[in-house]
């Protein structure tokens, strides 16, 4: 703390002036500064908004979201993670397939993943033995009290769940309805002809929705990103399906429900883009690069530095904004509202989705 300047404050205590490029600055903009390791470095990232309450109005979005690579559940593998601000379990059973739970026991309340035990396709409760089919978290087995039956309630949240792209995807749906869209194959991720994916993964304080506005929020990639937005040829909405093309063909951008986008940039990188709400504030972003081979060994790599460098330059920005419900738009940024409209496909209730973000005047 000694080499910064102390400064009087008005309530008479003194503050820290951080100089610009210290640790918990304020960055300088126009454009951001492009730092890709505050993706993965916390000390790096500076917060300086402090109102109370909730920053954005939306719940927890429907759709399709990864909770883990693949690689990283082996069979019998049980793990304890936390999206959709629920705790939940998520396991491989002895036939591979993988199944995600609510994490509390609806017994007694155990954390499943606590001590608990792959069996067949089902997972065993560390506390007092229930047994839960993997398909549909029913309980199956009481293993004590003679055969009593089973209670109907005797079942645990279960989630769809399917494997693609390397990545394990879970259905979240606020009132636990069925799928209404799929989590596409991409095919660069599978061929030969392309680079083995490289994946990036970091954490924003910013809800799923407020991160895919940026999208179609033109006017920001002059002066957060310093470069021009590149002009729109094509624009398709279909449903939950959403692509645009520009730079005559050269990138082409699709959407599959809020927090799915897949990126191609001719002759450079196909990217998947996968947000998962942590919670209503916060998601855990997995992005998967690969590149042809033709452009060498570091292919992914580079698009990888390319596309995280780009992304570090907005998180500043979406970690200390707040939602505007109504905000004051110009013409050309009408785009924003037509974003806003589509998404609102992916909540419950419309109002869920409309709570004005800002209620102080
Ligand atoms: S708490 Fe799970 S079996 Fe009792
Ligand atoms: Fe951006």
């Amino acid at each position: 703390m000694s080499d910064l300047e102390q400064v009087q404050g008005p309530s008479g205590g003194t503050f820290s002036v951080r100089q610009p490029g210290e640790p918990g600055a304020l960055p300088v903009g126009f454009p951001m500064a492009r730092d890709p390791e505050l993706l993965t470095d916390p000390a790096r990232r500076v917060r300086v908004t402090r109102r109370p309450g909730r920053r954005f109005p939306f719940p927890v979005p429907n759709g399709w979201f990864a909770v883990v690579e693949s690689a990283e559940l082996p069979v019998g593998g049980v793990l304890a993670l936390y999206y959709f601000a629920r705790d939940l379990v998520l396991f491989r059973d002895e036939s591979g397939g993988a199944h995600l739970f609510d994490a509390h026991c609806p017994h007694l309340g155990a954390h499943l993943a606590v001590g608990g035990r792959v069996e067949g396709g089902c997972l065993r409760c560390p506390f007092h033995g229930w047994l839960f089919e993997g398909d549909d978290g029913r309980c199956v087995e009481i293993p004590y009290g003679g055969g009593e039956r089973i209670p109907a309630k005797a079942r645990t949240r279960s989630y769809p769940v399917v494997e693609r792209n390397g990545l394990v995807w879970a259905w979240h749906h606020a009132r636990d309805e069925a799928p209404f869209y799929e989590v596409p194959v991409v095919p660069e991720l599978d061929d030969p002809e392309w680079l083995p994916p490289v994946l990036r993964e970091f954490e924003v304080a910013v809800a799923c929705e407020d991160m895919a506005e940026n999208n179609v929020d033109y006017a920001h990639f002059q002066y957060v990103h310093g470069s021009d937005a590149i002009p729109e040829t094509e624009f398709v909405v279909d449903g939950t399906y959403k692509r645009t093309v520009s730079g005559e063909g050269a990138f082409v951008r699709e959407g599959f429900g809020l927090g799915l986008g897949l990126l191609r940039i001719a002759g450079f990188t196909t990217f998947l883009s996968s947000t998962t709400p942590i919670d209503e504030e916060h998601v855990h972003v997995r992005w998967l690069f690969t590149a042809p081979r033709a452009n060498g060994p570091d292919g992914a790599e580079q698009a990888a530095e390319m596309l995280c460098g780009g992304v570090s330059q907005d998180i500043a920005i979406w970690e200390n904004k707040v939602y505007r419900s109504q905000p004051v738009l110009t013409r050309s940024e009408r785009p924003i509202l037509e974003q806003r409209r589509w998404a609102r496909q992916f909540y419950c209730d419309e109002e869920q989705a409309d709570v004005p973000g800002d209620p102080r005047p």
